[in-house]
């Protein structure tokens, strides 16, 4: 089985999207997401949910959620945020790579930056795939490679071989469309500033622009 390499930094996992910069990186990130996930019906699997980031709005949706992660720590935080909000979610700890013949069908796959952890996503995404009912969509959001943002975390993992930007790779958009997942591809950008932006109004205007190198990937996967 994977390593949970989330445990370690579960306690402080959150803080980064209260960070002036964090925070608007988080906001065109999810907005890009949200508005790209269309699922064709309720039941919806959550893969690699961390703290809860994204299952409140899964929840707050309406979707019926089950929510995956390797990280008992990660998954404990989403877990007393889910509760926070009164919401009831399916929880399931588990390496996403060994219960695929398990999972049954969805007709909505959703994942934030957790594939940059899965070793050969591709095979895992194709797999996942198969697990949706027809017109369901399968949605990754991930870190692009070759940008300003894959830049900062390599030099991050360089600095300090524990953390788990060590763990991560990072794709380019050339690379996912190489992937053999299944259906029709659709893909989306954000995150047209970089990590060295002084502030948020700054950022905002850039991604207006968005004329700079995305850092930021959604790939969906529509099934016909
Ligand atoms: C960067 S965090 C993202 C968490 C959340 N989606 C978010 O956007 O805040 C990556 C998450 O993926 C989980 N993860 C990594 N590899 C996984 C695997 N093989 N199976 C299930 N979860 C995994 C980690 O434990 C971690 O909670």
């Amino acid at each position: 089985m994977t390593e949970a390499i989330f445990d370690k930094v579960a306690a402080d996992y959150d803080d980064w999207y209260v960070t002036e910069i964090g925070n608007v990186a988080d906001q065109v990130e999810r907005a890009l997401a949200q508005r790209m996930f269309q699922p064709s019906g309720s039941h919806v699997l959550e893969v690699g949910c961390g703290t809860g980031q994204h299952t409140v709005w899964l929840v707050q949706a309406g979707y019926d959620l089950t929510a995956v992660d390797i990280s008992g720590e990660m998954m404990a935080k989403a877990r007393t945020r889910i509760a926070g909000v009164g919401g009831r979610v399916q929880w399931w700890q588990a390496d996403i790579a060994e219960i695929l013949d398990q999972l049954g069908k969805f007709y909505g796959i959703f994942s934030m930056t957790a594939f940059e952890f899965v070793p050969q996503p591709e095979q895992v995404l194709a797999r996942l795939y198969e697990c949706l009912e027809p017109g369901g969509c399968l949605l990754i959001g991930m870190i692009a490679g070759e940008s300003p943002w894959s830049e900062t975390y390599q030099e991050a993992a360089r600095q300090n071989p524990a953390s788990v930007f060590a763990h991560a790779k990072l794709y380019t958009e050339q690379e996912i469309r190489r992937w053999r997942v299944g259906g029709r591809l659709e893909l989306g950008r954000a995150l047209f500033f970089p990590p060295s932006v002084a502030t948020a109004a700054e950022a905002l205007a850039l991604e207006e622009k968005a004329t700079d190198v995305a850092g930021f990937l959604v790939a969906k996967w529509v099934k016909a």
